[in-house]
């Protein structure tokens, strides 16, 4: 059986106010009501989510929300942080985490481990991210990549593998600063290269419903060639899911060719 697509967005750090949000949100939310087998998931800055499941505001059950980023116990003396336990709570269902910005500031695989564990004690999915900031000659950049995954998922059960979503996002290929995009290739062979670490160590049975998908530079434009060539399970968007236009293109393309 096929995996369902994904398509998440990724805002980061934007836009400045609830308004500017709930506009993005509508502008998706009024044209997909032909999407039927891809999951679709907006992931806002966590101070918004809120005021998203305000009913007023009539977003398709078809949308789920996301945090970008959990704490990893459930409440307590931590100054500043959000718990997987409070946004299951308010209703959210998905949260990214390990993305390759927060790791820039001092994210260990370790410190992740404890949310991808939370977030799933929790029925959060998470959205863990992985990827190299090189790609070496040498080839050092798979062990690292063996690394992430493995600290990330360490001491989970081989059931969780269908409750999490992994996104292969090489950190050169992130931004408007990226150097380029992967090619189609390039992520076909890294997904096949996680589904291998998770398959020796779980079975590859447990490993069929663990879908693995990309993110960096993701465009209407090479949408299609990353499912086709890539054979990905969907994506991670940046920059584009800030546009509703370009996402729902992405979604569409993703959708038809589901
Ligand atoms: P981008 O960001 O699509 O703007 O490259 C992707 C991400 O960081 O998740």
């Amino acid at each position: 059986m096929l995996n369902r697509k994904i398509v998440i967005g990724n805002f980061k750090m934007n836009p400045v106010s609830l308004k500017e949000t709930e506009n993005i949100v509508s502008g998706i939310n009024k044209s997909i009501s032909n999407i039927k087998k891809t999951d679709i998931v907006l992931c806002p800055p966590v101070l918004f989510l809120s005021n998203l499941k305000n009913k007023k505001l009539k977003i398709s059950k078809k949308i789920s929300l996301g945090a970008q980023n959990i704490f990893f116990g459930d409440t307590g003396a931590f100054t500043g942080e959000v718990s997987a336990k409070m946004l299951a709570n308010l209703g959210i269902n998905y949260s990214i985490l390990g993305h390759s910005e927060r790791r820039e500031m001092g994210e260990s695989n370790d410190l992740i481990n404890k949310k991808v564990k939370s977030a799933l004690s929790s029925r959060i999915t998470p959205i863990l991210c992985v990827g190299e900031k090189d790609r070496d000659v040498d080839h050092e950049y798979l062990n690292f990549i063996k690394a992430q995954v493995e600290e990330c998922l360490l001491g989970i059960s081989k059931n969780s593998l269908a409750k999490i979503v992994i996104a292969y996002e090489p950190v050169w290929a992130i931004g408007s600063n990226a150097t380029r995009e992967a090619t189609p290739e390039e992520f076909r062979e890294i997904r096949i290269f996680i589904k291998k670490i998770l398959s020796d160590k779980f079975g590859a049975k447990a490993v069929e419903a663990l879908r693995i998908i990309y993110g960096g530079s993701v465009h209407p434009e090479n949408t299609l060639s990353f499912l086709k060539e890539g054979h990905s399970d969907g994506f991670l968007v940046g920059r584009d899911s800030l546009n509703p236009k370009k996402f729902l293109n992405i979604i569409n393309i993703t959708e038809s060719n589901s």
